[in-house]
């Protein structure tokens, strides 16, 4: 997969892969991932990318030109471009899975106080990470690229997400490792029964009972998997 990112804020992209499994999936091939500075495809004399809003109102506002120009040079046939702002639909696994199938995704960060309207229309979708307002969209593009890339073929062993939180209506079971006991906090006891049955059983039981206590929105089918 190939993913083009649009950005005013480029250094924030230093090191976010340069790490763990996103590294990997860079070092063999599997993602490709170019950071753009918008104003590089600005037009106006003195680089500028932003202006007022009309009507008024405070803050500036992101151009279409320079947007336009990025997307129209990046795009293929195969390309999927996606608009980063509050305002778009809620990121979910269940995308993240679907993107991962992707070829080609070009990602625009919003910033300041929001951005010409008319970019939308060059957008084939609109996603919001939360429900909360950040600066700007270099952060959800980061949450982005990293939940998607993992999904990628290839990339980590498909046993390792299959069960995990999201993937199903339930959130993932809770896991211990050595040693047995620490500062009087034991290991389950089934956990060391070597009883695989029974330990599949109290997994299942986990589950439901953190998804009631933390994510009862999941179990009414309403949360974050369809
Ligand atoms: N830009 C600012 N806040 C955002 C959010 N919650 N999701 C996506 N882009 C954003």
């Amino acid at each position: 997969m190939k993913i083009d990112v649009l950005t005013l804020f480029k250094d924030m992209f230093n090191n976010i892969f340069s790490e763990s499994i996103i590294k990997r999936a860079i070092d063999n091939n599997l993602v490709e991932i170019n950071i753009h500075n918008i104003r590089d495809y600005s037009k106006d004399p003195h680089k500028k990318v932003d202006d007022t809003p009309y009507g008024g109102g405070p803050g500036m506002v992101l151009m279409c030109q320079p947007i336009f120009d990025a997307v129209k040079s990046l795009r293929t046939s195969n390309s999927k471009v996606i608009l980063l702002t509050p305002s778009g639909t809620l990121y979910k696994q269940s995308l993240a899975l679907d993107l991962s199938h992707e070829e080609h995704l070009i990602i625009i960060c919003g910033h300041y106080e929001g951005f010409d309207e008319r970019i939308k229309s060059i957008c084939d979708m609109e996603i919001s990470i939360g429900d909360y307002v950040l600066t700007g969209g270099e952060i959800p593009c980061m949450v982005l690229i990293d939940s998607i890339t993992r999904l990628i073929d290839g990339v980590i062993k498909k046993e390792s997400y299959q069960n995990e939180s999201f993937t199903t209506n339930l959130l993932d079971y809770p896991t211990y490792t050595k040693p047995r006991v620490y500062e009087d906090l034991e290991v389950p006891e089934v956990l060391v029964s070597g009883d695989h049955e029974k330990i599949n059983k109290w997994r299942y039981e986990q589950q439901l009972k953190l998804t009631e206590k933390n994510r009862p929105d999941l179990l009414k089918g309403d949360g974050s998997c369809e």
